[in-house]
Formats: C-alpha cells, sequence, structure tokens
C-alpha cells in the first residue's frame, strides 16, 4: 500500500520511511506523488494538531492516497509560548531564528528558560483522520552549542542532559525528541500496539 509523506524536506521524510519500515507501505513524497508544483496549502490553524490534520488532508484530497503531514516548533515559557506556530517564520535562516529567540530572552536566568518543542503528525486517508503529537521538554540555553541537527537545535537541551540536541547523534535526538515520540506513537497506532 502507498503512503504520501505530505513533505518537501527530505530529512522528514526519510525519519518516517524508517520509522514506518517494515509495515509495507512504499513510501512517497510529494514529488513521488506528481504534486510538487502544487501551492503549500496554508497553516491556518491554531494548534500544530490543527496544522497537521489541515494539511494531510488536502494532500490526501489532491491525492487519493494515504497521507501522512506534520507540523511542529518550539514553545518557549517565557515568551508566552513563542515563536510557537510561527517557529519556522521567526526571521529568515536558522542563524537569524536563533539570535532573535537569544535575544528575546537576554537577561532571564536559567531557571525561567524552560520551553518545549511540539510536534503533531497527523495520519488521514479513508474513513480516518488521527493526529499523534509527541513533545519533548527542554530548556534554552544562553548560546549556541553543536552543530548537528537544525533549526533551534543549538539552543535547546532537553531535561535531563547537559548537551543539546545539537550535539546528539540523530539517533540519540530521535530517542527522545518530539518528533521521535510523535513517530513512535504513529507507529504503535498502525501495527495495533
Ligand atoms: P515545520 O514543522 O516544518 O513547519 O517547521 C517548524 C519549525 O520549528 C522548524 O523550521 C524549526 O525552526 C522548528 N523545529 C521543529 N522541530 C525542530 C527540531 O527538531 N529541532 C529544531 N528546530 C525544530
Amino acid at each position: 500500500m502507498k503512503m504520501l509523506v505530505a513533505t518537501t524536506n527530505r530529512g522528514k521524510v526519510r525519519e518516517l520511511a524508517e520509522a514506518l519500515d517494515g509495515l509495507g507501505f512504499e513510501i512517497l513524497d510529494l514529488e513521488g506523488a506528481g504534486l510538487a508544483d502544487r501551492p503549500a496549502p496554508e497553516e491556518s490553524g491554531s494548534t500544530f494538531a490543527e496544522n497537521a490534520l489541515l494539511k494531510a488532508s488536502i494532500w490526501f484530497e489532491a491525492s487519493g492516497l494515504l497521507t501522512v503531514a506534520d507540523d511542529s516548533g518550539l514553545v518557549v515559557d517565557i515568551l508566552g509560548g513563542r515563536p510557537g506556530l510561527h517557529s519556522a517564520r521567526y526571521g529568515d535562516t536558522d542563524a537569524e531564528r536563533i539570535r532573535r529567540l537569544l535575544s528575546e530572552m537576554d537577561g532571564v536566568p536559567s531557571t525561567e528558560r524552560t520551553a518545549r518543542f511540539v510536534c503533531s503528525l497527523a495520519l488521514v486517508g479513508e474513513n480516518l483522520a488521527e493526529v499523534f503529537t509527541g513533545e519533548c521538554e527542554g530548556r534554552i540555553r544562553h548560546t549556541s552549542h553543536g552543530s548537528a541537527g537544525f533549526g533551534y537545535d543549538p539552543v535547546f537541551t532537553p531535561d535531563g542532559e547537559n548537551r543539546t540536541f545539537a550535539e546528539m547523534s540523530p539517533g540519540e535526538k530521535s530517542a527522545i525528541s518530539h518528533r521521535g515520540n510523535a513517530i513512535r506513537k504513529l507507529r504503535e497506532f498502525i501495527t495495533g500496539r
């Protein structure tokens, strides 16, 4: 059975394809499904779950294929939840997004730098619409550490760790990350375990 992973981000497609390995799906991305030219749907929801469901529903209608779509971001307590749903649009580059975040948190002590990454994955098909949300609690560092990963990884240290996500291997990160947790829930749903 074919499954559309509705993203143009090759990293996300690879991560999902690995997580669903052995379940008998042929994984396609938007390009593989011949949909790469379509404009991306507007992310008009007010939660990560709503946005993931919106995207998966639209791409399911366009493709007729069982579809997975995601939405994710960083929620910082002292900033009232920002950047949140706007995590990807907080600046033009990862470096600018991090600079803006750190400058907004200038002078905030370590104890008040609590934050969490959130990832919602929606699975939509014929008579099917399910959302799986994973979170990862941690704190925002005062400066960047490490060069692995992407996005806000260099300034996020998960609870129980001293390193940032950007100082971990992909396997170490996904064992505890928001996306890893959401993917594990999706896999459990599909396998019925
Ligand atoms: P989207 O889910 O592709 O809309 O992007 C969400 C944005 O949140 C990304 O562009 C990153 O800035 C941020 N983000 C989401 N997950 C992660 C992560 O695992 N590490 C670092 N940043 C992330």
